[in-house]
């Protein structure tokens, strides 16, 4: 059976576009695979967090994993922070990237843009990301559009390592979603929808309530034609509308496209409401009876153990390789 490994960070509240992005493809997938699904809390840290709010939002995500569908008997769902190799291997993936590359990472332009203090942690952080996926000998990492170039420059340190030392790491390929790889802002469709968007309107969050979810999308951006065709360029905003309705009715854009001929925007959005909202109520449920629960401790724990194993023997191997520490005699 191949491997997966993905992760997402618990940098704040999730979004709509981490759950047709991500999320949703993690639970399609899990039969079929063998899957590590990581809350990447030392990559959160590359930004200035509250350390209450922090732990607060590791424990949410866990349980959104859960709550959407993710099932501990099949998949390893472990914390980051709690498989001390992540960043060891981190560390020797560091010796095999050149910082030219990292200053190319649209991601790290668009967090560092204006800011005055950024960590260097914020620069060094995907060849932390290419350790989580190798530790695994990932064959497969499910992700949104946006970490295409992340998982590019994985790859590319892969082989770097493998070329130089021994052929230790697993070469992983990408998977983004067919419809919903990038789901945008509501209020600026030529922007991705994002956790941390200043303007709430922008952004549905996967715990927002039923209401609160209509009142968003009924005020989503549109255009003025009063046409529902996919046009990404000229009609971001209904594009964007048709994906989530696609996305979360498991439609291609072809027959929303046909379904809504002649029909107006108003009663377009409704139905696009309607639609988010019936996928995150059952999740919004199960949420509230696993947030506070032992279980989500024990699978947590359960998770790290079998996590810990199959990391430091990857671990163990790559530092043998590159000659680190000593053969005892
Ligand atoms: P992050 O919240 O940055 O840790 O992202 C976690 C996962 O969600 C990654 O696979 C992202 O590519 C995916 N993701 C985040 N935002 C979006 C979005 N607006 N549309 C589609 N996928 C997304
Ligand atoms: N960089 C990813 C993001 O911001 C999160 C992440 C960290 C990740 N390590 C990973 C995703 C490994 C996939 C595989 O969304």
């Amino acid at each position: 059976m191949e491997t997966i490994f993905s992760g997402i960070q618990p940098s704040g509240s999730l979004t709509l576009g981490n759950y047709l992005g991500a999320m949703k493809q993690f639970v399609n997938l899990q039969s079929a695979y063998n899957c590590y699904f990581c809350i990447v809390d030392e990559h959160a840290i590359t930004v200035p967090q509250d350390r209450l709010k922090l732990r607060e939002n590791i424990r949410s995500l866990a349980a959104l994993y859960l709550a959407s569908g993710i099932n501990h008997e099949e998949a390893t769902l472990f914390i980051q922070s709690e498989v001390p190799a992540h960043t060891q291997l981190g560390w020797i993936m560091q010796t095999q990237c050149y910082i030219g590359e990292l200053e190319r990472m649209t991601q790290f332009k668009d967090k560092s843009n204006g800011k005055e203090a950024v960590s260097s942690a914020l620069l060094t952080y995907p060849p932390l990301m290419a350790a989580d996926i190798l530790l695994y000998n990932a064959n497969l990492v499910p992700v949104g559009n946006d970490q295409k170039q992340h998982l590019e420059l994985t790859r590319d340190l892969a082989e770097r390592f493998n070329r130089k030392y021994n052929d230790i790491f697993t070469i992983p390929n990408i998977k983004v979603p067919d419809v919903g790889a990038r789901i945008m802002s509501l209020q600026d469709p030529t922007r991705k929808m994002s956790k941390s968007d200043d303007n709430q309107k922008a952004t549905v969050y996967m715990l927002d309530e039923p209401k609160r979810i209509e009142k968003k999308i009924k005020s989503a951006v549109t255009d003025s034609e009063g046409i529902i065709r996919f046009d990404p360029e000229e009609k971001p905003g209904i594009s964007n509308l048709m994906t989530i309705l696609a996305s979360c009715t498991n439609q291609t854009l072809n027959q929303v496209e046909l379904n809504y001929q002649g029909v107006g925007y108003g009663p377009f959005k409704q139905d696009v409401a309607n639609a988010v909202i019936e996928v995150l109520t059952p999740i919004q449920e199960r949420y509230h009876d696993m947030i506070n629960s032992q279980a989500l401790d024990d699978i947590l724990d359960h998770g790290a153990e079998k996590a810990n194993l199959v990391a430091n023997r990857t671990l163990a191997k790559a530092k043998k390789a590159i000659g680190l520490g000593r053969v005892k005699k």
